[in-house]
């Protein structure tokens, strides 16, 4: 077992803050992922809180504040469970480096994305208890970390529109796989928002406070936005740029990996699909010639709405080196773009790019 019970095969892009991916192979036809497998994203220490004394404040522009503890979320509202994907907004921006360098940002490969069944309440019930006022558009999140990259520190935050907030999908939730959810999950309690950036299920929840505006923290006003490709991130103000909140479709080959020695011959390649909220992934193609060539993949059903799509294809190789590439198509017949120098950006969000994965036969 590797750090805070992950598996030793993680790629540790940093220990404290700890940052990990699977093997993308661990990942592979397992429609849920095991606790110790699935990818961590943190901007600071992980806050060991004591699930006893932990309480939620419910404040802002609301009629009635909450003080709540685990044990009231547990009494008061009813529970409720949803299977569903978390991908963080970084996920692929190793490949956006190799286009031009981003500065200070973690070469997330293919493999920051994880799919659990979570369970917890409803924020929309905690909400109703609380009787928001009906100028209240949004609905912050504040954590118990603090980001130690910022100086000073400050806790990692952000926010979703109301009309998300009070959706059936959204939860406060503290059990990750029918277990308690694990410190580094965000334990005792964290947010939990289907079909948005994983930024957004913000970890350790202390705060949710009802706003006319979005949440002005730093991660929310500044960070996890996606700036045109001449700004520089040092110099812009709060707010410039896109706030990134619904998440894009994108696919990405699991295996074989890159570089893998394979023989002349027919393989199977695995591989995940995202649909973006509210969206279906109805296929997805697969090539081994760089794109001239499609076939189709075969869809695993996806184990609910908020879901990933797993996806696998026959492929023959003939002898010497081929680029396998996937791409993903949704409901609305939209599809992913054929290079990453198109979507680069200064902070390396939203990598949905063909994925593409040179191997050799032979
Ligand atoms: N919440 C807090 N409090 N602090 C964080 O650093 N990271 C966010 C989000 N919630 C973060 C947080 C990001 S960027 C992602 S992608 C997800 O948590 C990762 O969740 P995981 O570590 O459970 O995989």
């Amino acid at each position: 077992m590797g750090t805070w019970n992950k598996r030793d095969d993680m790629l540790v892009h940093s220990l404290d803050p700890y940052n990990a991916e699977p093997s993308p192979d661990a990942l592979a036809g397992q429609p849920i992922t095991p606790v110790d497998t699935f990818y961590s994203r943190n901007h600071g220490h992980v806050p060991t809180l004591d699930p006893a004394t932990w309480r939620l404040t419910v404040d802002g522009l609301v009629a009635r504040p909450l003080e709540l503890s685990l044990a009231d979320l547990r009494e008061k509202f009813e529970p409720h469970t949803v299977t569903a994907t978390l991908c963080c907004a970084g996920n692929r921006r190793a490949e956006l480096m190799a286009v031009r360098d981003i500065p200070g940002q973690t070469p997330w490969r293919s493999a920051a994305v994880s799919t659990a069944r979570w369970s917890g309440a409803r924020l929309r019930d905690v909400l109703a208890a609380a009787g928001p006022h009906h100028d209240a558009r949004h609905v912050a999140f504040t954590g118990a970390d603090h980001a130690t990259s910022l100086d000073p520190p400050q806790p990692f935050g952000g926010s979703i529109p109301a009309a998300k907030a009070t959706a059936a999908e959204v939860l406060l939730a503290w059990r990750m796989n029918d277990e308690p959810l694990p410190a580094v999950h965000g334990g005792p309690v964290r947010v939990i928002v289907p079909g948005y950036i994983g930024a957004r299920s913000v970890k350790w929840l202390q705060r949710v406070t009802a706003r006319r505006e979005p949440s002005a923290n730093h991660f929310q006003a500044l960070d996890y936005r996606l700036l045109p490709a001449d700004a520089d991130p040092a110099a812009t103000p709060p707010g410039a740029g896109l706030a990134l909140g619904v998440a894009a479709l994108n696919a990405a080959v699991l295996t074989p990996a890159p570089g893998a020695p394979l023989t002349p011959g027919t393989h199977t390649v695995h591989g995940y699909a995202l649909a973006g909220e509210h969206r279906a992934v109805t296929r997805v193609d697969v090539s081994t010639d760089g794109g001239t060539t499609w076939r189709q993949a075969v869809l695993d059903p996806p184990a609910g709405p908020w879901a990933w799509t797993l996806w696998h294809a026959l492929i023959h190789l003939p002898p010497g080196p081929a680029e396998i590439v996937a791409r993903a198509w949704d409901d609305s017949a939209a599809t992913q773009p054929e290079h990453p120098d198109a979507l680069w950006n200064p902070l390396g969000y939203l990598n949905t790019a063909w994925s593409r994965v040179d191997v050799v036969a032979g």
